[in-house]
């Protein structure tokens, strides 16, 4: 199979920006999303996903940082409902939690 033979439909040249593609990177058409808060804005975000791809999803820029991505260095520690200090490489996201750092 070529590379453009492999391609979703709406990743094809031409195509309609968004035909077919997922609301949000993470998000499947039809599949459970989560709603959250990431430093007091709310946001969707597919079951499942960690904390830190929801955040670098919403906003790379101001994502926590990232050294390890699976729970070893700690770099990326964020504050879970205000008070619990949570590895977001490693923490999925959980319906109504609010996450800053
Ligand atoms: S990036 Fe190292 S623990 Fe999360």
């Amino acid at each position: 199979m070529s590379v453009e033979e492999a391609r979703e439909p709406s990743d094809a040249p031409g195509a309609p920006e968004g035909a077919g593609a997922p609301s949000r990177a993470g998000e499947q058409p039809g599949g459970a999303v989560v709603g959250i808060e990431l430093r007091g804005r709310p946001c969707t975000v597919a079951s499942g996903r960690s904390v830190l791809a929801a955040a670098l999803d919403e906003d790379p820029e101001s994502a926590p940082p990232v050294i390890c991505g699976m729970g070893s260095c700690y770099a990326c520690v964020v504050t879970r409902n205000g008070h619990e200090q949570v590895r977001s490489c490693i923490t999925q996201v959980q319906e109504g939690d609010s996450y800053d750092w």
